[in-house]
């Protein structure tokens, strides 16, 4: 019979682990790119919260198997990344990849460099208090920092017809204000809870595709 550790390994990180990859959340941006082909044709992304950089090398994986070129990708965290351990990384063309360091509230679009992204992701998470509501109104505002620095402030970074993927906390009316805000900038806007997601958790992605450019 196994033991107590050996049956708490979560198998998700297990998985991930055996892909090579540094953190089990690039198996919810492998699922999110199933359901919805997010990376299909992205030549360049912006990834919020990219720390350690499990999603870029999601990213450079699933671009180059379709192109032969991985996409270029920018990752913004607060934490760093060293040029050495992103280089290390499996599947990540370090040529192709940067991060900053960088609060992403305070972003703006000159601070980053390229003019607009094919994809904007966000997977990033506050630290969170355990009382669902604080919790959720402090993820909502940083989603919504995501969609700004996307669609809104100094015109987004996010190309006309781009994608953009925010991870939220539900509760409190927060998924609800979310989607009004960004409904308006998209085509399509979709909500994805990835099975990689820990079953008790209350994160959940929302899925903006198609960047109406507005008058
Ligand atoms: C769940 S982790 C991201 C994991 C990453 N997608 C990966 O696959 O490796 C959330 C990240 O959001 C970052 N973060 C939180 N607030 C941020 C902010 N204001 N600006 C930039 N990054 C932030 C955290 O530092 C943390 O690394």
């Amino acid at each position: 019979m196994a033991s107590n550790s050996k049956r708490l390994i979560d198998p998700i990180a297990r998985e991930a682990k055996r892909l090579g990859y540094v953190a089990r959340s690039a198996l919810k941006l492998v699922q999110l790119d199933e359901k919805f082909r997010l990376l299909r044709n992205k030549r360049s992304v912006l990834d919020l919260g990219c720390a350690p950089g499990a999603w870029i090398q999601v990213v450079h994986e699933r671009t180059r198997r379709q192109g032969g070129t991985c996409a270029r990708v920018l990752g913004i965290d607060l934490k760093e990344i060293d040029r050495g351990t992103l280089a290390g990384l499996r599947h990540v063309d370090a040529a192709r990849a940067s991060t900053m360091t960088l609060d992403a509230t305070e972003a703006r679009a000159s601070d980053l460099g390229v003019e607009t992204f094919d994809a904007v992701l966000s997977d990033m998470m506050v630290n969170t208090r355990g009382l669902a509501s604080v919790d959720a109104a402090a993820s909502l505002e940083l989603a919504e920092c995501a969609v700004d620095l996307a669609v809104v402030r100094d015109g987004g970074v996010l190309a006309a017809r781009g994608d953009l993927v925010v991870k939220i906390l539900e509760g409190s009316g927060s998924v609800e204000e979310l989607a009004k805000h960004c409904k308006p900038h998209f085509d399509k806007v979709n909500w994805f809870k990835p099975n990689a997601t820990r079953s008790e958790s209350r994160e959940i992605y929302l899925v903006a595709r198609g960047r109406k450019l507005l008058e």
